[in-house]
């Protein structure tokens, strides 16, 4: 991945930095201190949100001209840390009154309880909009969005794999599996997601759109990356999952039914005809044996579980706002490509 455009202060200072060799930078830390501080909310903040993905990045593709010895800086890791632990903290503030008030219902019996919070995810529906009356250009933004996390599909939640044992680590085995195609490159989920943008004439590379897809997107792959690296956060990624695979297969139906109605054809549609059928058994696997497993094994990760979930309902949910607000009012959803835009230094 290339390096992206800086969005302010923090991402114009690991831009310039990690263009270096690697050094001490013991500024770094305050920087991301004093953009945290200064965010409204960390989760919809575009110079937090592009800082964390920029080092969260260091960890999973690279980027291009930098070296892979500052994964393992101190003041990256610190830096890391003061971001994510923001994330996490902004999260859990958000969706607290709803854990609480699910908790007991899920002591009894976990899965009802998630599939009763995934059933009745509020929030508009972005899918719904693009069945019945998305133009062409709104489903084009709609997948370049979507390229941030789909091109990487699954890599967040693989890091939970070698962190579990028994039923929970036989089941997440069995829905990656599926995810990387089973061995198969052209049924791997991010292969498939490339040939969709190809067949509606976006560019497949990963990060090729990152500088127009704004934070409240960027938030849903920095928050999987964040819960799926950290052990201490294994019950919310079990639980991330879960939010991200039972709300899959209807919307998917939904967004096949808009790529053929706006004639992109049977092989654009393909990612989502996939998507219909696999998450259909992958919500089953992921909620009755991953989180159900995972609780049995260790009860006091419930309330983690449903914290992931929750995370993942809360995210996806304002990002479709944040689209179709910027819809309602003939506006793009993407940043603008201009550099000057957004105040940032190149
Ligand atoms: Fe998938
Ligand atoms: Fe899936």
């Amino acid at each position: 991945m290339r390096l992206p455009r800086p969005r302010g202060p923090l991402s114009s200072h690991l831009v310039t930095l990690l263009r270096e060799p690697v050094r001490r930078d013991r500024a770094l830390d305050d920087v991301a201190a004093t953009a945290v501080r200064e965010a409204e909310t960390v989760l919809a903040d575009e110079d937090v949100q592009l800082g964390l993905l920029i080092v969260q990045e260091l960890s999973h593709d690279g980027l291009d001209g930098v070296d892979d010895g500052w994964e393992r800086s101190p003041d990256v890791v610190s830096a890391r840390a003061v971001l994510e632990d923001a994330v996490e903290a902004e999260l859990r503030a958000e969706v607290a009154p709803a854990v609480q008030q699910i908790l007991a219902e899920a002591r009894r019996d976990p899965a009802t309880a998630i599939f009763a919070l995934t059933d009745d995810a509020e929030g508009p529906s972005l899918a719904g909009h693009l069945q019945r009356l998305a133009t062409r250009r709104e489903l084009e933004e709609f997948l370049v969005h979507r390229s941030i996390l789909q091109l990487r599909e699954a890599d967040g939640h693989t890091w939970l794999i070698p962190r579990l044992t028994g039923r929970p680590k036989a089941a997440l085995v069995e829905v990656q599996s599926d995810e990387y195609g089973g061995g198969r490159l052209e049924r791997m989920h991010a292969h498939m997601y490339a040939d969709t943008l190809l067949a509606a004439g976006l560019d497949p590379e990963y990060g090729r759109y990152l500088d127009q897809v704004p934070a409240t997107t960027l938030a849903l792959h920095t928050t999987a990356r964040m819960f799926g690296q950290q052990r201490r956060l294994r019950g919310a990624t079990a639980g991330h999952l879960a939010g991200v695979e039972a709300t899959s297969s209807m919307p998917n139906r939904r967004v096949a039914a808009a790529v053929r109605r706006l004639g992109l054809g049977d092989r654009a549609a393909a990612y989502f005809d996939e998507h219909v059928v696999a998450d259909a058994v992958h919500e089953q696997v992921v909620v009755r044996d991953l989180c159900g497993g995972l609780v049995e094994q260790e009860p006091a990760l419930l309330e983690d579980v449903v914290f992931g979930v929750l995370s993942c309902l809360l995210l996806d949910a304002r990002m479709a706002t944040a689209v179709l607000d910027a819809w309602e009012t003939g506006s793009s959803s993407l940043l603008a490509e201009q550099p000057d835009r957004l105040g940032a230094v190149g």
